[in-house]
């Protein structure tokens, strides 16, 4: 783990995100972001949005690869990642759609039983990040059980992007997106591993709310275990993590 800083509120950490990234993208035009869904990170692209309009930075180079998806979801549901990452980041920072990625994206409601479609995608996911030149920065939120992307507690350190069950907890944090009924969250997923994560050249994670401060304490403070997946940040020579004070009440 290389920084903790401790923020007053998201937009305080949104915009050390943002002109981190603007600056990259002025050295680097071509430069390949790391993509996150859920609420963690929405402050963060409006900065970055925000300094990009402010600045007229040109846009038009930025590659970006998104860390999950659901399996069983077409790519037209509004809360397919594919529609989130569309709708939360690609819209508002003008990103060529066709140079954004997301795992399921050759998937496309694909169901599990569709076994041979379903079982490259995580290969082939890898591999398109190998030829853009590996991700730059991987922004990253956290689940209540520590998960990162949707790599669940027992995943493995060195996994690279494959399909996963979503554990229970996960899926009753997220029926909040499915009419409040868990019953419509996808039972699987497409997440990129942890080995995947871990070779971006820094990750940024974020987190708020005392709902995440067990996971922030065993991430930092705990040891480093399959049992919480973030922990595997303590290796990463290059991670900041972002957090406001209640996150961090239990450190
Ligand atoms: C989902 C996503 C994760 C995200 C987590 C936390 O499970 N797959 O990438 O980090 O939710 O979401 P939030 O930031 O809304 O708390």
């Amino acid at each position: 783990m290389s920084e903790i800083i401790i923020v007053k509120d998201e937009q305080e950490a949104g915009a050390i995100y943002g002109h981190s990234v603007a600056n990259l993208i002025k050295t680097k035009p071509n430069a390949v972001l790391g993509l996150a869904t859920g609420s963690s990170p929405l402050a963060a692209y409006q900065a970055l949005a925000g300094i990009v309009h402010d600045e007229g930075i040109d846009m038009s180079q930025v590659q970006g690869f998104a860390l999950d998806e659901y399996i069983g979801l077409p790519l037209s549901h509004p809360e397919s990642y594919h529609s989130t990452i569309f709708r939360t980041v690609v819209e508002p920072l003008g990103l060529d759609p066709a140079k954004v990625h997301v795992p399921g994206d050759a998937l496309d409601g694909a169901s599990l039983e569709d076994g041979a479609k379903v079982a490259g995608a995580g290969a082939a996911y890898d591999a398109a990040i190998e030829a853009a030149g590996g991700i730059d920065v991987q922004i990253l939120g956290i689940g209540t059980d520590g998960h990162v992307g949707f790599n669940e507690p027992g995943s493995s350190l060195a996994s690279g992007t494959r399909v996963k069950t979503l554990a229970e907890q996960t899926r009753a944090d997220n029926a909040r997106f499915f009419d409040n009924d868990v019953n419509q969250v996808p039972t699987h997923c497409i997440t990129q591993g942890i080995g995947t994560i871990m070779k971006a050249r820094h990750l940024v994670l974020l987190a708020f709310g005392a709902g995440k401060a067990e996971a922030i304490a065993e991430t930092v403070e705990g040891g480093i275990s399959a049992f919480c997946p973030a922990s595997a940040l303590q290796l990463h020579p290059h991670a900041t993590i972002i957090i406001d004070e209640e996150a961090a009440s239990r450190l």
